[in-house]
């Protein structure tokens, strides 16, 4: 595989909440086109790491570089930013009042000031490709937790991000919803999206990443390959970790 180039630097990142160290020395380089699961205890400090690279937290200590340029603690254009870095959340935050098509106008609209015509038949194309198009003037109560958390997925990316975080969006949703949900994002690392991806669907993580980091206490313990992590982690704490979901799973079947 040749080189990619790094699109997201993050360097000795120190996060604090007041005395509580919650990430306390993380390093971690994202390339172009990577897809990196993080996995860790609750706790551990996955959302606040998130949370730091999508500037919604001011650091305590190293910094965060898009593209080169430093983004951490940046009053100044971290509206622009943001634009650059998807997000999506557990909670699909879409606005209740606004119909679908129009929560996923908002962002190029207001925020990037695009042409109208143009972003409603992006978005239109979203919609279609997520199997929504007829949703497309109803509105976020009428829908499902899985296709609200699609529309969130599709709203994040009609704003064209460099990089797109994912945190825990399918923790909230019923198991039957689940799969669509993974499905969209399987398919957008299928076609070279930057991801960073925080999820317990562990078969998922092991499937979609490139990358898997464990983060455990605030710190990066382990960081290998998908494969390597899953059949032959290095720490025991990592080992530890996996074997809750291997007795979740052996117990899933026994209980069928
Ligand atoms: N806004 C906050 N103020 C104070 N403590 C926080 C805040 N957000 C998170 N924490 C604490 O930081 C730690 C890491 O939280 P979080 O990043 O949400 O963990 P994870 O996503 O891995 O479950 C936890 O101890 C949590 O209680
Ligand atoms: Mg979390």
């Amino acid at each position: 595989m040749s080189e990619k180039e790094t699109i997201l630097e993050i360097k000795h990142l120190k996060k604090n909440y007041d005395d509580l160290n919650v990430l306390k020395d993380v390093s971690l380089d994202i390339k172009t086109g990577e897809v990196v699961v993080i996995v860790g205890p609750s706790g551990c400090g996955k959302s606040t790491l998130l949370k730091c690279i999508n500037g919604l937290e001011n650091i305590q200590g190293g910094d965060i570089s898009l593209k080169g340029e430093i983004i951490s603690n940046q009053k100044k254009n971290m509206h622009l930013v943001r634009q650059k870095i998807g997000m999506v959340f557990q909670s699909y935050d879409l606005f209740p009042h606004m119909t679908i098509l129009h929560n996923i106008l908002l962002g190029p609209l207001k925020a990037q000031d695009r042409e109208k015509k143009e972003v409603i038949k992006e978005a239109e194309k979203l919609l279609k490709r997520i199997g929504l198009f007829d949703k497309k003037d109803a509105y976020p109560r009428q829908l499902s937790g899985g296709q609200k958390q699609r529309v969130a997925i599709v709203r994040a990316l009609c704003m064209h991000p460099e990089i797109m975080l994912f945190d825990e969006v399918t923790a909230a949703l019923d198991p039957e919803m689940v799969r669509e949900v993974l499905d969209v994002m399987l398919e957008l690392a299928k076609e070279g999206s930057t991801m960073v991806i925080v999820t317990h669907e562990m078969q998922f993580a092991r499937a979609i990443a490139d990358r898997v980091v464990f983060l455990d206490e605030g710190e990066i313990v382990e960081e290998s390959n998908s494969e390597t992590f899953f059949t032959n982690p290095k720490t025991e704490r990592a080992r530890k970790f996996l074997n809750v979901f291997e007795f979740d799973t052996v117990k899933g079947v026994k209980d069928r």
